[in-house]
C-alpha cells in the first residue's frame, strides 16, 4: 500500500487511532525495512559514561538543576572493560553516552577512543552532547564513526523552552549535526514525542526533518515526565486533559505515537538504522519488539556496570528497562518474530550510498 507522505497525509497518520488503518502503516514500514536494510538487528552496547551534567533541559532527570540525583562517572578502565563486554557479546558497536560532563577533558575521551579502538574492532558511537568543533574534530581523528545528538524538537520555541542554552552559547543542534557530518562522522539524531506544549504539525516537521538532515540513525522515544524536572507539572496537566478528552492539538506521550513516528521516519528514512528504544520499552511492555516490528532495524542492550544503573535517571525506572543482552539471548528472541542478530559493525546503509553518489 502506498502511504501518503505528504505533510497532510503524515499529520493524517499521526492523528490515526483505528488499529486496522494503522496496521496498514506498520506493515508498509516493515516492508520497507526489510528491502532497505534486511532482517538484520544491529546490536549497539550502551555505555552511560557518567550522569553529570551542566545543562538544564527540563525534561531530563539529570538536569544539573536536580539536587536530588546522585552523580557518578566511570573510569577510563571501566569504560574500556564496557567495550571489552560489548565485543564479547558479539555486538559490532559501543555508543558512549552521558551528560555534558565538562570536567572531563578532550584529551581524555581521545584516550579512550584510541584505545578501544586498539583493542577492539568495534565502530564507536559518541553521544556526549553539544560540544565544541574542535573537539568533535579531535575526537574524529582518534577514531569515533559516529554522533547521536538528538534535536529533541523541529519547534524552535518550544526547543528553546525546554533546552535552556547554557554556557552563554545559544544551542543549536541543527548546525552542530551538519558540522558533525561534515566532520565524516555518521550522524544520529531523533525526537522525543509527546513533549508537553508539542502539537500534532510539531511532529509532522519532526519527521520531515528526518529526512532533509538525511540522517544515518534516528532514534525515537515517547517522552515520559520525571518528578524532579520542571516539566512534570506541564505533564500531569497534560495527561489530565486527555483523560478528559481535551487534549486539543498535543500529540500525546504514548508509546502508539512513538510507534507511529518510529513506522513514519522509516518510510521517509528506507536506510536509515533506526533503533527501538528503551523509552519505547518502558511506556509499554514488548515495546522493544513492537519497534522492531514497526520499523526500527537497530537494539542498544545496556553494558553499563550494574551498580551505574539507576542513577543515570534521565527518566523514571530506565534501569528497569533492557532488551535480552547474551548473544544466545539476543538469537532466541529476535528469531521468534522472524530476525537474525546483526554481524559487524552495523554501519549506516545511508552513508554507503550518500559516498557513491559523490
Ligand atoms: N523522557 C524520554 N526521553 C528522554 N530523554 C531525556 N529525558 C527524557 C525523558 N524524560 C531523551 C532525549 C535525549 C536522550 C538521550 O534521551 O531525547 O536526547
Amino acid at each position: 500500500m502506498d502511504i501518503d507522505l505528504t505533510p497532510a497525509g503524515i499529520e493524517g497518520w499521526l492523528r490515526e487511532e483505528n488499529p486496522e488503518k494503522l496496521a496498514m502503516l506498520y506493515a508498509a514500514a516493515d516492508a520497507v525495512r526489510r528491502e532497505n536494510v534486511g532482517d538484520a538487528v544491529h546490536l549497539r552496547g550502551l555505555v552511560e559514561f557518567s550522569n553529570i551534567c551542566r545543562r538544564q533541559c527540563g525534561y531530563c532527570g539529570i538536569r544539573a538543576g536536580n539536587a536530588a540525583a546522585r552523580r557518578y562517572r566511570l573510569e577510563r578502565t571501566e569504560v574500556l572493560e564496557c567495550a571489552l563486554l560489548a565485543e564479547k557479546l558479539g555486538y559490532g558497536t559501543v555508543v558512549l553516552q552521558g551528560g555534558e560532563d565538562f570536567s572531563v577533558t578532550a584529551e581524555w575521551w581521545g584516550g579512550v577512543i584510541r584505545e578501544i579502538k586498539e583493542k577492539t574492532a568495534l565502530a564507536v558511537t559518541l553521544s556526549l552532547g553539544e560540544r565544541h568543533p574542535d573537539e568533535l574534530a579531535r575526537w574524529k581523528e582518534a577514531g569515533a564513526d559516529r554522533y547521536l545528538l538528538r534535536f529533541e524538537t523541529g519547534n524552535p520555541r518550544l526547543y528553546r523552552r525546554i533546552h535552556p542554552d547554557a554556557g552563554g552559547e545559544v544551542s543549536d543542534r541543527l548546525a552542530l549535526l551538519r558540522t558533525l557530518r561534515a566532520l565524516g562522522y555518521e550522524t544520529g539524531s531523533g525526537v522525543m514525542v509527546g513533549v508537553p506544549g508539542q502539537t500534532f504539525a510539531d511532529a509532522v516537521r519532526d519527521a520531515l526533518l528526518f529526512r532533509s538532515l538525511d540522517l544515518d540513525m534516528i532514534g525515537i522515544g515517547p517522552y515520559l515526565p520525571h518528578p524532579q524536572t520542571p516539566l512534570y507539572a506541564e505533564a500531569r496537566e497534560v495527561a489530565a486533559r486527555a483523560a478528559a478528552g481535551a487534549a486539543g492539538e498535543q500529540i500525546l506521550p504514548t508509546a502508539e505515537n512513538a510507534c507511529k513516528m518510529v513506522a513514519l521516519a522509516r518510510l521517509l528514512c528506507p536506510r536509515s538504522n533506526i533503533p527501538s528504544t528503551t523509552a519505547l520499552a518502558a511506556a509499554r511492555g514488548g515495546g522493544h519488539e513492537l519497534g522492531l516490528r514497526r520499523g526500527a532495524n537497530v537494539i542498544m542492550p545496556n553494558v553499563t556496570p550494574a551498580k551505574y544503573r539507576a542513577l543515570y535517571a534521565i527518566y523514571p525506572e530506565k534501569e528497569k528497562i533492557d532488551a535480552p543482552q547474551s548473544a544466545e539471548d539476543l538469537g532466541v528472541w529476535l528469531a521468534s518474530f522472524g530476525r537474525v542478530p546483526g554481524r559487524g559493525r552495523g554501519d549506516s546503509a545511508r552513508a554507503a550510498v550518500r559516498a557513491d553518489s559523490r
